[in-house]
């Protein structure tokens, strides 16, 4: 019995030693088990398949077999609350995914789905596991039918702190968040080497896939950072802000009295001229308790705005136009950077708060061409079906399409509230009268004078929130100062809302 329990603890110490720390560490990278300690609540960690190993033959990897297979899995807590994780060993056969690893991965998903917990992936791998060839391909197509399995089911998060190469990138792309370090981190489909081989382009890995790519050019990263210390400490807070299931309501503190919050402050950080810029920021900062949030891809599709904060001790998602990037306007990947945010809300029963200041959607071929109708309607879509408490505050003015999408009454808010100061029409007063007055202009003898007087007729009539209270649209006129009180206690008033979808395999979201 001694001498097979010492044989035990030889085979583990070994196992979870590894011998490839002074290799990671040299690149700048932290082994998987220190990157398991930063993220995990210490001491919680549960590992499985420890002693696993792989079982292929040929190209001489039946003479390396080394324990763990290149992945580090099982579970853990964050802030006591459990999560399923799986770091991949780049000592190891560069953390390339054969079919035990694989196994390994597809094991704790499993469990993070049967326990209704999140899943998060800590990625740093060569990709497909070369010598073992088909079974390493039918490994990926496992976790990514998982993934899509568990999609809308348990928070999936992915942390791209390495190569993430090949077929593997269709991970983190499926995810529901993504982050990735600077200078480590890497995602491609097809490497440097085979893009100059088909294309003659020279580009090097960083250029063709590191962080300042996925986080400000293709949005496949939603978070990024200078190092995994912060990365991973990110990763916590996310943690904190969702619930570990869609059938459990997302964490929340007690009530902090925003329903009495009454915030002078609002009124001076929006100028009252319709084009000056601002940064939404400080509104969502001035709207959230302690002005604390986490904004979902900074760097990408700037225009709006998506981050998660909490109101009154519940969290909710933000969405708000930013009239410091583009005058705020929406276009393709604003309109796809809101639509994942706001259906990803709504699967995990976060409430909406939508920010609007909007002039309307990018003009232009160049956005024509590439499909904005079919982008747009990705956002108004996924703002049409979802069924959480819906929260609209018009702060300065919204016109046209822009307008209905923005969380419109007609769409479906549940709550619309707007600022006296504002000016909500199909377009303003200058493009308005030159449509519906152009033959009255040309007639006129003195066009100037008649143009002022339609301008300010217009004005008058139609480009102020009084229109759209009276008939409904807007529920309430508020006092700037009065933002956080009367989203708190919209939320409060909407906290039970219920509303089964209709019965159907599922819609056909446009793609
Ligand atoms: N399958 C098997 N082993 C792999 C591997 C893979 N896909 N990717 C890396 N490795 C191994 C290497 O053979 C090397 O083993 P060794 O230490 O025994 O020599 C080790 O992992 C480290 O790789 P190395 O190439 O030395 O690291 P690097 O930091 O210089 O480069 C990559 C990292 C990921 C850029 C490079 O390994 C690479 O291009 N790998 C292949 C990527 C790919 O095309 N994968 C298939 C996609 S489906």
């Amino acid at each position: 019995m001694e001498l097979l329990r010492e044989r035990n603890d030889d085979l583990r110490s070994r196992a979870v030693s590894g011998d490839g720390s002074q290799r990671q560490h040299a690149l700048g990278k932290r082994t998987a088990r220190e990157r398991l300690d930063l993220l995990l609540d210490p001491g919680s960690f549960v590992e499985v398949d420890l002693f696993r190993r792989h079982q292929a033959h040929g190209l001489k990897v039946s003479d390396h077999r080394p324990h763990t297979d290149g992945v580090v899995a099982g579970s853990g807590t964050i802030e006591g609350r459990r999560v399923f994780v799986y770091a991949q060993d780049f000592t190891i056969f560069g953390g390339s995914l054969g079919q035990a690893h694989a196994a390994k991965i597809h094991k704790v998903m499993d469990m993070a789905l049967a326990t209704g917990a999140p899943i998060i992936g800590l990625n740093d791998s060569g990709g497909a596991r070369i010598q073992e060839g088909v079974m390493a391909l039918d490994g990926y197509g496992g976790i990514f039918r998982r993934q899509v399995e568990a999609s809308g089911v348990i928070p999936q998060i992915s942390v791209v702190l390495g190569p993430c190469a090949g077929g593997a990138a269709y991970s983190p792309a499926l995810a529901d968040f993504t982050f990735i370090v600077r200078g480590t981190g890497q995602m491609y489909l097809t490497g440097p080497d085979v893009v100059a081989a088909v294309n003659g382009e020279r580009v090097t890995h960083e250029e063709l896939g590191g962080a300042a790519v996925h986080s400000g050019l293709s949005g496949v990263a939603s978070f990024v950072h200078d190092d995994e210390e912060s990365c991973l400490a990110d990763v916590r807070y996310l943690i904190s802000l969702l619930p570990s299931n869609n059938m459990e309501p997302p964490p929340a503190y007690e009530p902090c009295g925003a329903t009495e919050d009454i915030r002078p402050a609002f009124a001076s950080l929006v100028p009252v001229e319709p084009n000056k810029p601002y940064d939404i920021r400080d509104l969502i900062a001035e709207l959230v308790d302690d002005g604390e949030f986490l904004e979902v891809h900074e760097g990408w599709a700037a225009n709006v705005v998506c981050a998660f904060g909490r109101v009154d001790g519940g969290v909710v998602g933000v969405v708000g136009n930013q009239p410091m990037v583009l005058a705020g306007v929406l276009d393709i990947e604003a309109s796809q950077k809101a639509a994942r945010f706001v259906r990803f809300c709504d699967a995990f029963g976060i409430p909406l708060v939508s920010l609007v200041d909007v002039p309307g959607f990018l003009p232009g071929t160049d956005q024509e061409h590439h499909g904005v109708i079919r982008h747009g309607a990705k956002l108004l879509y996924a703002y049409c079906e979802a069924t959480v408490p819906r929260i609209q505050v018009i702060v300065r003015k919204a016109y046209g399409g822009a307008y209905i999408v923005m969380d419109s009454r007609s769409i479906g808010t549940d709550l619309s509230l707007a600022w006296p100061t504002n000016e909500i029409a199909v377009m303003g007063a200058e493009g308005a009268v030159n449509v519906i007055f152009r033959k009255e202009l040309a007639a006129s003898a003195d066009p100037v004078e008649l143009r002022s007087e339609l301008l300010a007729e217009y004005s008058e009539q139609l480009v102020h929130p009084y229109y759209a209270a009276e008939r409904g649209l807007v529920d309430d006129v508020i006092d700037p100062s009065h933002t956080r009180a009367a989203v708190a206690r919209g939320l409060s008033m909407l906290h039970n809302k219920r509303r089964h979808p209709t019965a159907r395999k599922h819609g056909n979201v446009p793609l």
